[in-house]
């Protein structure tokens, strides 16, 4: 059966280029007024690239780690420390470069993934250590796309006719290898006519919301509407949407969520005013060696991302901020996490580790 979803018109942005010899990697601190690609040709450059949010998103950044373990290598032959060396040798060499991608950022289980499956492949690798790696990344990325197309039909599924969504942050083709997670059940929902309304909070302070989500469904000709994240309340109250939907951090073993920072504010809004609150996120997001979300490590960026915005000071000088940027929603204020493999819906401990348990 043909898809009838058209991905050609409802997915229009990569952040993430691998030209054969180098990564480019979309500068989403530019968006949406420059498009720009910034090369990176060094493992270093990645992991700067990640904690600077060049590249953001968790599926994105696995993505642009895994691609970083694969300069590393080249970086190991350019040296020519990488000659002579074994598949074993090899993983010992790149340890140190998966180690400062990994220590990037903390809170997106999917970074420390995909340098898991980027460590067991090459651990099970012959001569050819080289074109696994390369064979790996790009695989990662594949799976990520094709986890998105599927996760959107599910999503959207559950979806009414008629309905008006809600979504936070930034969780569309620019957060992942292309169609996104909550933006692209957004997506599908929109492409079967079932959602009519689309609200994107604009996620303070970084802006996601106003900066990426809005202007990539500009992209693709979806209507869309920007709020404050404090009109959340007020826009769920007034009955003009039925679902939140959002993406996922990591997802623990009972199901709390870690998302970024206003997510759980949303999710008690939502049950308090009898509006569902999906999660979509692909399987590498689930962490099940996290018990609960007391575990999560919640990243704290520089205060000045609060203290101003687009460079001008917006704050009086000598106020302090504090900026957590990511919250953990517990899974009984979840209806839904949607993955790749299925639809879990009300997540506790024992529909988790039915789901995704050994
Ligand atoms: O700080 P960011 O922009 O990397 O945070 C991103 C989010 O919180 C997203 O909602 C999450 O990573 C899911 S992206 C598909």
């Amino acid at each position: 059966m043909t898809d009838p979803i058209d991905y050609a018109r409802y997915d229009r942005i990569r952040p993430i280029r691998w030209t054969g010899d180098t990564l480019e990697l979309l500068d989403q601190r530019k968006l949406p007024f420059e498009v720009r690609y910034i090369p990176c040709t060094t493992c270093a450059s990645v992991a700067v690239a990640i904690h600077a949010l060049i590249v953001r998103g968790a599926p994105a950044i696995g993505i642009a780690a895994a691609w970083g373990v694969v300069l590393a290598a080249r970086e190991l032959d350019a040296s020519g420390a990488g000659a002579g060396l074994d598949a074993a040798a090899a993983a010992e060499r790149l340890e140190p470069a998966m180690q400062q991608l990994n220590a990037a950022r903390p809170t997106a289980v999917n970074l420390a993934w995909a340098l898991q499956r980027m460590r067991r492949a090459l651990s099970t690798a012959g001569e050819d250590w080289r074109g696994v790696l390369l064979r790996e990344a790009r695989a990662i990325a594949d799976e990520d796309l094709a986890a998105n197309h599927r996760m959107g039909k599910l999503g959207a599924g559950l979806i009414a006719n008629g309905s008006g969504v809600l979504t936070h942050c930034n969780t569309g083709s620019l957060a992942t290898a292309g169609f996104g997670t909550a933006l692209g059940v957004i997506r599908a929902g929109v492409a079967q006519g079932k959602v009519e309304r689309v609200y994107a909070g604009e996620t303070r302070p970084w802006l996601q919301g106003a900066r990426l989500t809005v202007w990539e469904l500009q992209q693709d000709g979806i209507d869309a509407t920007l709020i404050a994240d404090s009109a959340a309340s007020h826009l769920m109250k007034t009955g003009q949407v039925q679902w939140v939907i959002v993406g996922a951090d990591r997802i623990c073993a009972n199901g709390d969520t870690a998302n970024k920072i206003g997510t759980y504010q949303l999710a008690i809004a939502a049950r308090y005013h009898g509006v569902k609150f999906m999660v979509v996120a692909p399987s590498s997001t689930v962490d099940m060696a996290t018990p609960n979300g007391g575990k999560i490590e919640i990243e704290e960026r520089d205060q000045a991302e609060m203290l101003g915005l687009g460079g001008t000071r917006t704050a009086a000088e000598g106020v302090r901020a504090w900026n957590p940027v990511f919250d953990v929603t517990p899974s009984e204020l979840i209806d839904a996490i949607v993955t790749e493999r299925g639809v879990v819906e009300r997540p506790n401990r024992v529909s988790m580790q039915t789901f995704f348990g050994p």
